[in-house]
């Protein structure tokens, strides 16, 4: 198959720390913590894409809803781009709009894929080359760190894409190292097209992340599944409950498991055993929201300066495009 020979994946070491370290460090910290990165095995890449379609999620169409109105708009500003470079697409069904974009405008495109999912970027590689015989792409399995230090740039211009608010992952001290880092890898003329969800009412934030079907819940809940698979873990999935809380003063709305009773979880492959407690938490993500004056400062921390942000009707996301500074 033609196809085939226009995509690979190369598979890159964590650059850190691994999982096994991680989550011991994490859950013998005060209080317990499991970074959200790990939420993305095979099964939470998939819930993920269950989040994106719920009623009350509505980044994700906002985003789209964006994208599909101005993704021409976008790439004429970022100088009709022949290279993305995309951190976090996962199933890529945006990045597939940008894609279609920025091949209206220059013949042909290479992209630049990476995601901590392999699975993913393996889907979406398939789909995309098959639909577009003028793109070629390199998939990195690995997380941003790992994926940044191995892209080589060597088109004419390169738009990067951090969508999705995955930016809001990160406290403003790991943005503004990430955004650095990504600014180190572009060069004067590249840009980077940031998505971020935009504060709003708590109700509708916490709705978001609180989902009546619960879909997030299991989400969240999963990572606890993945310890028990890939750990040898005992945790008790009945005794964990999903709870998200919004802080309007930080802007962040956080993730946590709360243990429901009392229980002692044997992780084997760490030879540790630990004694949760009734009440006691365990921290899975923060996803942080932005009003315009918080976009421009972390753009400016990183190195960048913002050209033009565009919104969705409702005006609950943004997409703004930063230019090198
Ligand atoms: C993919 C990190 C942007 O924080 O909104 C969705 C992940 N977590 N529901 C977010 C998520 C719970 C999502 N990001």
């Amino acid at each position: 198959m033609l196809s085939t020979q226009r995509w690979h994946i190369r598979r890159l070491r964590a650059s850190v720390s691994t999982f096994a370290d991680d989550v011991r460090e994490g859950l013998l910290a005060v209080p317990r913590r499991l970074p959200a990165k790990y939420l993305y095995d095979a099964l939470g890449s998939l819930l993920f894409d269950a989040i994106t379609a719920l009623p009350e999620y509505y980044l994700t169409r906002a985003e789209r809803e964006i994208l599909e109105r101005d993704g021409d708009a976008v790439v004429a500003a970022a100088g009709s781009p022949d290279e993305l470079v995309e951190l976090g697409g996962g199933s890529g069904a945006k990045t597939q709009l940008l894609v279609e974009a920025a091949l209206r405008a220059t013949p042909s495109v290479q992209l630049h894929a990476v995601d901590i999912a392999e699975e993913a970027i393996e889907a979406a590689a398939r789909r995309m080359v098959e639909r577009h015989p003028a793109l070629t792409i390199v998939g990195y399995a690995g997380d941003y760190e790992a994926g940044l230090e191995a892209l080589r740039l060597d088109g004419r211009r390169a738009l990067m894409l951090f969508l999705g608010s995955n930016i809001g992952n990160l406290d403003p001290h790991d943005a503004c190292a990430l955004m650095l880092l990504m600014r180190t890898a572009l060069r004067t003329g590249d840009a980077l097209l940031l998505g971020t969800d935009l504060r709003k009412d708590s109700a509708v934030l916490e709705a978001a992340y609180s989902d009546a079907l619960g879909v997030t819940a299991a989400f969240e809940r999963n990572i606890l599944v993945r310890i028990n698979r890939e750990l040898g873990g005992t945790f008790d999935l009945a005794r964990f409950r999903h709870v998200a809380a919004y802080d309007v003063e930080s802007g962040c709305v956080t993730s946590r498991l709360v243990c429901l009773r009392s229980q002692e979880v044997h992780i084997a492959a760490l030879g540790l055993t630990l004694r949760i407690q009734a009440g006691e938490t365990i921290h899975t993500e923060n996803s942080y929201k932005y009003d315009e004056a918080e976009i421009d400062a972390m753009a400016a921390a990183g190195g960048f300066e913002r050209v033009t942000s565009w919104y969705d009707a409702a005006h609950a996301f943004a997409l703004s495009l930063l230019r090198v500074a």
